[in-house]
């Protein structure tokens, strides 16, 4: 791996400084915002990012309401207090209804969606009713998968040609797949997600390692169109959050599957992401900028940083391994030190400046759901947890 050497000094400097008492009481910061959220979002949802630093309550829609949930839940994991499980569950009732409604249902984000609310539940409380909800969730997603291509749908109905097309982003929605699989020992769903995956790393990878966010196809031939982004700055630059679903995603899917194709793609992505990180570790929103004034995304050092420790579990070379965990610790170091609301401020979110879709003029510099989730599954993480 060829990473440069001032990266290097600043990972290493910054992870030394996340201390395991740093982390607990950090930890303890976290519980309360999530405490005082739990009153004030009760069987709401945080919308996907925050309005001047506010998050505005919607109902389960979207892609991303589950990160709350999945927020109770990884609380929960880490106190055992009944409190995170009482409200978890109370989503799961959101999600039920949201599923026998169809609501809002036409998305490969079904992954995000009932792996972090129902499949955390039958991990952590055996709730065979939450794990059967998860397997009709992916029975659904299942059916968004085209042959002609061989993927699986990103957005939009199943029939408009217009649409025919993956997003990076689904290789996180692949585990629910996998797991639905193990559990009912119908291969059906791994071999749906694994197609997806080989295809996604056959299109979206360029010759540098950067990614495209989205990739068409013929729906007539299945034959590769074109790649083109949604959220990153233009067609032809990386998209800071479409890498880091991307080291992430490919973690999981060797995780899953094996396949070491997956891990050698994972050194290449993450190479190529740490080189564009500034020097406080925190990607600007699209990996085009490495200095000046754009934004942050905070939300995409969190992933990468989760993403990062699940790849070191993989990688044989320890030296890589060693670096990959401590460029996920000096990430979280940052975050914690200078993007943390902080108890003072009294926030309902966890990491500022957070950029959703700077395209579209949506989430910019606020706090989002996911990149609180990720930051806390992020601690977790580096506490070894
Ligand atoms: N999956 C949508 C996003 O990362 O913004």
């Amino acid at each position: 791996m060829n990473i440069n050497k001032n990266t290097i000094e600043r990972i290493y400097k910054e992870s030394e400084l996340l201390t395991k008492e740093k982390i607990t009481s950090t930890l303890k910061t976290v519980l309360e915002t999530i405490d005082m959220n739990i009153t004030k979002f009760w069987d709401k949802f945080p919308d996907a990012a925050s309005n001047d630093l506010e998050y505005n309550l919607t109902d389960n829609h979207g892609w991303t309401t589950s990160f709350w949930t999945g927020m109770l839940w990884l609380a929960y994991y880490y106190t055992k207090d009944d409190k995170y499980k009482e409200a978890a569950e109370k989503h799961i009732e959101s999600f039920r209804k949201r599923y026998e409604d169809r609501y809002d249902f036409e998305t490969h984000d079904l992954g995000f969606l009932y792996s972090l609310s129902c499949v955390s539940a039958y991990k952590l409380t055996n709730d065979e009713a939450a794990k059967d909800l998860a397997i009709k969730a992916a029975d659904e997603l299942i059916g968004r998968f085209k042959e002609k291509g061989q993927f699986i749908q990103a957005w939009g109905d199943k029939n408009d040609r217009t649409a025919y097309r993956l997003i990076i982003d689904c290789m996180m929605n692949l585990p629910l797949l996998y797991w639905a699989s193990e559990v009912t020992g119908d291969s059906k769903y791994y071999n749906t997600a694994y197609a997806h995956a080989k295809t996604t790393m056959d299109v979206i990878i360029r010759d540098d390692y950067s990614t495209y966010h989205t990739f068409y196809f013929d729906p007539d031939t299945g034959e590769k169109d074109k790649g083109i982004t949604a959220q990153g700055y233009s067609d032809s630059s990386c998209w800071a959050r479409g890498q880091a679903w991307s080291v992430y995603g490919t973690a999981l899917s060797y995780r899953y599957t094996h396949d070491s194709s997956f891990m050698e793609h994972n050194e290449k992505l993450a190479e190529y992401f740490l080189n564009r990180l500034p020097e406080d570790l925190v990607p600007y929103w699209d990996l085009i900028f490495t200095d000046g004034n754009e934004e942050r995304d905070s939300s995409s050092a969190a992933i990468l940083a989760c993403g990062l420790i699940e790849s070191a579990d993989y990688i044989e070379d320890s030296s890589i391994k060693e670096l990959y965990i401590n460029a996920a610790r000096g990430m979280v170091n940052s975050l914690t030190d200078n993007y943390l609301s902080g108890k003072p401020e009294g926030r309902s979110g966890l990491i500022k400046h957070s950029v959703y879709s700077k395209p579209g003029n949506n989430g910019v510099d606020e706090f989002s759901i996911w990149g609180d989730y990720y930051y806390l599954e992020a601690l977790l993480r580096c506490l070894d947890m």
